[in-house]
């Protein structure tokens, strides 16, 4: 498809040798080939209809370029000579100019385009994540041919501030840097604004038209990004669905969590938005599925014969689950105060690793097959008792002559507000491959560092010969598996060794797969890899209706006894380790936090 000239060099699949294939030669085949996309299919434009089309992935693996793409990003500098043409670029569009840089090319009406309006364009989510996002894909080649980004939202302004504001937040990646300035003019130029109410009907209609301009009779994929608060979610939906939908492509809607507050209203929630889309329109995010290590989980499993025979009850002793941010609730008090760490962290992004990380082999890659796997997992999790859990909440702490704030110094947050800012729980999946494992998860704000991790530690080795070098605490000298989803990615696995020389002591090692040295390129953000998803019609990293009911389903009878009983979180210091209570917490199951004490 020539819609689709630009996207397919993006990505990299190589198919898995298949039966049918020659053995010797089939190993060639992991060398690295464009096999028929998925996008291929999906920029299609002969199916006629709103609904998106289901994509077949099987015998398809998507696999990593060697050194893949990249991620942390250098600001350019105001005064660059880019900058100067694009003020130039940023105050002018003449509907001519806007055809053209829509990729409109009236001659080609069977082609099909893609248009990304990010409903609440000026909010912080679209600034830092959607349009930086946005614009290393088109950099990466990644966006088709006919593609038009729309910011829609209340504020006036015109497309020149819009392309102002966007252009603000632009940044090139370190191994990208070459002509970054020419490319975020090309993006700059197929940015447009559109104003208006989340809940206008009329203001939808308008922006229709103007989609339709851009659109210049081709089959037209439309896919809305809603980037705005939930109480305005289903008037969104409403208006974009019944007046803005693609009249002869796909039309998609991403939307970011928090889906409501537990099992009812997500429950509401789901009821409304289907009233206007159907379930495969509906594109749940949760950013830390697009993660590259989270993504990696299992590639490294299953495509490893080392790990998948040790990954169940009979090698592993327990599973951590660690997220920390060294930052409090800075400027998101309001937000924050309504949802609580539980909600914010835990229902979603750690229970999400967790059951990746814990499913059976997926009968395929296809996003049903793996989120089929996901929702057992969901479902097989015994219910969370208040015991098994301990919250906590930051307070004020001065060190080095600063003072750092206490949750409750947020203006926006009530003096006597309970809600917790740290949790900790043990969990626990009912089923033979994991019975009586505990899954113990971590998360916390204004703690003294900003980490996400998994940590796997391994039982002790039956009749070990070494026992003896180890001393009394054998569980100094277990393996664990620890991936570091963030900073600083990382896989290491801790084993055991002979110290080198004459006597036999032994010690710690690290065998460290450390993504920095071993991979030149940076990591894509997880917004890239998601857009680009939902863009393809590919599910797979996306939540589906089940897996979400039964995520509120575990979380939802704990919520609401912390909140009817009032429980009072332990406090600790602003930078701090956390709570004890997470220790003792841990205790219980005889287990220790991987990430504190001396080695981590
Ligand atoms: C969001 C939470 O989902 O994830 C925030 O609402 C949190 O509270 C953020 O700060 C963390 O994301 P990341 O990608 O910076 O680790």
């Amino acid at each position: 498809m020539a819609a689709l000239s630009s996207a397919q060099s993006c990505r990299i699949y190589s198919s898995l040798p298949s039966s049918s294939s020659s053995s010797s030669s089939s190993l060639n085949s992991l060398q690295r080939i464009a096999v028929s996309s998925p996008a291929t299919k999906r920029f299609l434009p002969a199916k006629v209809s709103l609904q998106s089309q289901p994509v077949s992935h099987r015998n398809v693996v998507r696999m990593q370029q060697d050194g893949a793409v990249a991620t942390t990003v250098t600001a350019v500098g105001n005064d660059t000579p880019f900058n100067k043409l694009k003020e130039g670029l940023l105050s002018v569009t003449s509907s001519e100019e806007s055809k053209e840089a829509a990729g409109v090319d009236d001659d080609n009406g069977n082609e099909s385009t893609v248009s990304i309006t990010v409903v609440g364009a000026s909010g912080d989510l679209a600034k830092r994540k959607i349009f930086p996002a946005l614009f290393a894909l088109y950099y990466e080649d990644c966006l088709p041919k006919h593609f038009t980004v729309y910011g829609y939202a209340r504020s006036k302004i015109t497309d020149a501030e819009l392309r102002n504001m966007v252009s603000k937040t632009l940044t090139c990646r370190i191994d990208k840097r070459e002509n970054c300035g020419k490319k975020m003019d090309q993006f700059l130029k197929r940015c447009f604004y559109h104003s208006g109410q989340y809940d206008s009907q009329q203001n939808f209609v308008d922006l229709d038209k103007k989609l339709k301009e851009h659109e210049a009779g081709r089959v037209s994929n439309r896919l809305f990004y809603l980037s705005i608060p939930p109480n305005i979610f289903i008037d969104a939906v409403r208006c974009a669905s019944m007046s803005a939908s693609s009249g002869n492509g796909w039309t998609r809607v991403i939307v970011e969590k928090p889906f409501g507050r537990d099992s009812e209203s997500s429950a509401a929630l789901t009821k409304a938005l289907k009233q206007y889309l159907e379930e495969e329109q509906i594109f749940r995010i949760d950013h830390y599925l697009g993660k590259e290590l989270v993504e990696n989980l299992s590639v490294l499993r299953f495509s490893n014969l080392i790990f998948e025979p040790l990954w169940s009850r009979q090698y592993i002793r327990n599973v951590q689950l660690i997220f920390s941010e060294d930052f409090g609730t800075e400027g998101r008090g309001g937000y924050f105060d309504n949802y609580g760490i539980i909600r914010d962290i835990m229902q979603n992004h750690l229970l999400q690793i967790l059951a990746l990380f814990a499913m059976e082999t997926p009968v395929s890659l296809d996003a049903e097959d793996i989120r089929n796997e996901k929702v057992k997992v969901l479902r097989s999790m015994r219910p969370l008792q208040l015991e098994n859990v301990a919250v906590g909440q930051y307070k004020s702490h001065t060190k080095g002559g600063v003072t750092y704030p206490a949750y409750t110094d947020d203006k926006t947050v009530p003096k006597d507000s309970l809600t917790p800012t740290f949790a900790a729980a043990a969990l626990f999946i009912d089923n033979a491959r994991w019975d009586d494992v505990p899954f113990l998860m971590k998360a916390g704000k204004a703690l003294h560092n900003k980490k996400a991790e998994i940590r796997v530690q391994f039982r002790h080795v039956p009749g070990n010969l070494y026992n003896r070098n180890f001393g009394i605490d054998l569980d100094r000298a277990t393996n664990e598996l620890v991936i570091r989803v963030q900073p600083d990615e990382a896989i290491y696995l801790k084993i055991n060794n002979k110290v080198p020389g004459l006597g036999m002591r032994l010690g710690r090692s690290n065998l460290n797969l450390h993504y920095a040295a071993r991979y030149s390129k940076e990591i894509p953000d997880a917004y890239e890899r998601l857009l680009l998803d939902a863009i393809e019609g590919e599910r797979r990293l996306f939540i589906r209706s089940d897996e979400l009911d039964a995520a509120w389903a575990l979380f939802t009878p704990l919520l609401k006894e912390l909140e009817e009983k009032k429980i009072i979180p332990e406090y600790y210091p602003y930078g701090s380790r956390g709570p004890v209570g997470a220790h003792y917490l841990a205790a219980r199951y005889n287990v220790r936090w991987g990430d504190v004490g001396v080695e981590q």
